[in-house]
């Protein structure tokens, strides 16, 4: 009896000691949720002011661009995926585009073979910045409150500064060295910033209230446009103030597909996120995931073996559709998936090299950033947006306050050849002039019977269409809450290289010694950090739950 009664305290305690899942913030009407507390807040008192979130959108985007130069930017592009709350839907295309003096080879010498640096690293590497044309084709179609009034805050935060983080501490000594090579005159860096330090942007301050006067075009034809033409020449680079004047953002048809009861719409080329998705979730929809258990060897397995045949077409088939024909109705459609997962047995790992050929290195990283809104009135937009590497090219044009992409690396420089993500590319997503870099970015927004259910997107280069996957997954197959949902440990697979990457210490020994057993070859070191994911899902109640990511200083702040 005094056994028993021991054995049961046991299991009460045991019971009582298992942590409780993590809930993310909960409003009654709207949320922000991005990469830094202060973007989300500028964000949410435009909604407070009566803004929708189109015009909370503009604010997010610009307030990123001063308060998470790492990937925040007007110096790069993006995508964005909307929902109004009628149900119509679209998606933004802002992303960068080769300059009019771009030619295939520009990246390799007189044998063929890759720069190295050339295009990740200085004024080559950069693509006609798009995000202030995004801006301004969402507030002209759907904006509300005057531009002046929702750039306001933005110049405020720039000259009132923003404070250093632990993260952004280490990541700025991290890129010093970079940072170094990369410009000729004054860096961002030079006063050795840490924790707690507040940078002001007085420069960026000036251009946005430049912006904020002239509009649009001060950043494509006026004084911004001639000083930024000029520096990129004289850091030996190709824009030029005709590239700048012939920017477009384009309005693009989103990729729709369904899984269960959801409707996905997700980011359409010259983003391979949309299609890549639909594929994976495509090929992984007839297996009992949620029987086989969250992050289980076989549920590893089933979604491995999808996202291994999906970027395996990715490099073939994708890039800018206003240059090349891209197959999508086939590639989206369900009985295409399932032909492809023909050749999958539970029994033993598909090797990649009878999918294609190569053995590539693999080098992470989790730049970009995402930004998630739903607002007071039921409209939804999600957003992805970067100057892809830390800090882009790492060139900073100090007359203007902002660091410029490198964007022309998710080209491919040379078919065959991986780009900084590892990213085998192929004659889809050549250089051309005037063309759009294929992307991987993957704003996604989810119906449920209808409804608004979730709006969802990462950061992560290559691993951002899984970490979007994972999260939708980890909600509709395994009922987890928003940020529940968010901090779970994620796993990638691209194809090439032919191994799973396992964020550290997220997976039971036993799972990865049986995986490993099946033929995986398991990557823990290289990915730290697989995606941060910043989401919100809807309650059966209809309140909103955030999930921000706390593998970085991601905030959600809403009412
Ligand atoms: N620059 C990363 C991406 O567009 O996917």
């Amino acid at each position: 009896m005094k056994q028993s009664f021991t054995i049961l305290l046991f299991i009460l305690l045991l019971t009582n000691c298992k942590k409780q899942p993590e809930i993310g913030l909960i409003t009654e009407k709207a949320i922000v949720v991005s990469a830094r507390k202060e973007a989300s807040k500028i964000g949410a008192d435009i909604l407070k002011k009566g803004g929708n979130a189109f015009d909370a959108m503009v604010a997010t985007e610009l307030a990123l661009a001063v308060a998470f130069p790492y990937a925040g930017n007007i110096g790069g592009g993006g995508f964005m995926v909307y929902r109004k709350n009628n149900g119509e839907i679209g998606a933004l295309d802002y992303r960068e585009k080769a300059p009019l003096a771009a030619t295939k080879d520009m990246y390799l010498d007189s044998l063929g073979n890759v720069i190295p640096d050339k295009s990740t690293l200085g004024a080559m590497a950069v693509g006609i910045p798009g995000t202030v044309a995004g801006v301004f084709a969402t507030h002209q179609k759907f904006g509300t409150l005057p531009m002046k009034e929702i750039i306001q805050p933005v110049i405020d935060l720039a000259k009132k500064g923003v404070v250093v983080t632990q993260k952004q501490e280490k990541r700025l000594i991290k890129h010093t060295p970079g940072f170094r090579k990369a410009n000729s005159k004054k860096i961002l860096l030079d006063n050795n910033w840490k924790k707690g330090d507040t940078i002001k942007y007085i420069s960026l301050a000036e251009t946005l209230t430049r912006i904020q006067q002239n509009g649009r075009d001060e950043f494509y034809k006026g004084e911004t446009a001639k000083t930024l033409a000029k520096f990129m020449q004289e850091n030996g680079g190709i824009i030029t103030e005709e590239d700048l004047a012939t920017y477009e953002a384009k309005w693009r048809t989103p990729i729709v597909f369904t899984y269960d009861d959801l409707k996905i719409i997700s980011m359409s080329p010259p983003s391979s996120g949309g299609i890549c998705l639909a594929q994976i979730m495509n090929a992984i929809e007839p297996y009992d995931l949620a029987a086989y258990g969250h992050n289980s060897t076989k549920s590893i397995q089933v979604i491995t073996e999808a996202e291994r045949r999906a970027y395996a077409d990715r490099s073939h088939f994708l890039g800018d559709p206003d240059f090349v024909n891209i197959p999508k109705e086939t590639l989206i459609s369900k009985t295409y998936s399932s032909s492809r997962m023909e050749s999958f047995s539970f029994d033993k790992a598909t090797s990649s090299n009878t999918i294609s050929h190569g053995s590539i290195t693999f080098s992470e990283s989790n730049e970009t950033t995402h930004y998630s809104i739903v607002d007071q009135f039921g409209n939804a937009v999600s957003v992805t947006t970067t100057i892809n590497a830390a800090f882009g090219s790492k060139l900073y044009c100090s007359e203007l306050g902002f660091f410029l992409n490198n964007e022309m690396d998710d080209f491919s420089s040379k078919p065959g050849t991986p780009n900084m993500f590892g990213l085998v590319g192929a004659e889809a997503n050549k250089i051309e002039p005037k063309k759009r870099m294929l992307s991987s970015m993957t704003p996604t927004i989810i119906e449920k019977n209808g409804n608004l259910f979730m709006v969802v997107g990462t950061p992560g280069g290559s691993t951002i269409i899984t970490s979007v996957l994972q999260t939708i997954l980890n909600v509709h197959e395994y009922n987890m809450g928003m940020q529940e949902a968010v901090n779970q440990p994620r796993f990638h697979h691209q194809w090439l290289p032919d191994d799973i990457k396992m964020e550290p210490n997220g997976f039971s020994e036993n799972i990865k010694n049986e995986l490993k057993a099946l033929g995986y070859i398991l990557d823990e070191t290289n990915s730290p950090v697989i995606g941060k994911v910043d989401a919100i899902l809807v309650l059966p109640d209809g309140r909103l739950e955030a999930g921000a990511d706390h593998r970085g200083d991601d905030t959600a702040v809403g009412f």
